[in-house]
């Protein structure tokens, strides 16, 4: 008999990571869980808010009081923060430039990781982070650890920049992943890091359909176990 399973992605920016994870919990009926939105709704309010994304102490403060949810919406997932939609306001490069630092502190980390563990219980649910199949899920029953070289990932963001209306330097798109992969790698807390029993995926040739089509086997496969 088919079971609901728990599915984690986790890769580098710009992988496909939510893309893919939105189809797949859409597919099959999951829910979808963008754990990155998480850390950029924190960001955000801490900027709004002055705090220094360097004071971990000030951030969990500011972190358990803050209510996050994720709702489901036409574009996969909407980000409300105290009653208030920040679904556009997380993405902006202000966000993007500074979430790294605050997604190094272990009292931030360990907060999110149980509220998202909360989110997760009981139905089938698809997540994606830098983390979810070394820390948050390591239990779940699909892990794909999910890659492009950088050079794909930055024009990929290039193009979706452009169609958002904003011009971006391919260049310098760049070296701002290189530089937030590192910063997610090198930290000491739950860095990102392919888990040992996760399936390594490669999207650099591959098209959003393609990937789709190979999670949903490994999925199926999985849930027939
Ligand atoms: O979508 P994009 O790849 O740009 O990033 P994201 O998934 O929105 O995540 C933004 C940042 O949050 C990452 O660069 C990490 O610093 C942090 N993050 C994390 O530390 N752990 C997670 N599970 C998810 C995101
Ligand atoms: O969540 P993550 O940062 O890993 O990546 P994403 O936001 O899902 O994907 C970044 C961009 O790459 C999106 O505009 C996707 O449409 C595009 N993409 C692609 O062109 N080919 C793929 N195989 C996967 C994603």
């Amino acid at each position: 008999m088919a079971l609901e399973i728990k599915i984690a992605i986790d890769g580098p920016a710009a992988a496909g990571k939510s893309t893919i994870a939105k189809i797949t919990a859409e597919k099959l009926g999951y829910t979808y869980i963008d754990t990155g939105a998480m850390y950029r709704a924190l960001t955000h309010k801490a900027l709004v808010h002055n705090i220094n994304t360097r004071n971990g102490q000030e951030l969990e403060k500011l972190l358990e009081e803050t209510e996050i949810v994720l709702r489901p919406s036409i574009n996969g997932q909407a980000v409300i923060v105290d009653g208030k939609d920040v679904t556009e306001d997380i993405r902006s490069q202000l966000v993007t430039a500074s979430v790294s630092s605050v997604a190094t502190h272990m009292g931030v980390r360990q907060l999110m990781v149980d509220k998202q563990r909360i989110l997760a219980i009981g139905a089938g649910v698809v997540m994606d982070g830098r983390d979810i199949g070394t820390a948050v899920l390591p239990d779940a029953e699909l892990k794909i650890f999910m890659t492009a070289s950088v050079e794909e990932r930055a024009m990929r963001r290039h193009i979706e920049n452009e169609k958002r209306g904003f011009t971006t330097s391919l260049e310098q798109l760049k070296a701002e992943i290189a530089e937030r992969d590192r910063a997610d790698s090198e930290r000491e807390v739950s860095p990102l890091r392919q888990a040992e029993d996760a399936v390594l995926i490669d999207t650099t040739s591959m098209s959003i359909t393609d990937v789709a089509e190979k999670i949903s086997e490994l999925a199926e496969k999985r849930m027939n176990l």
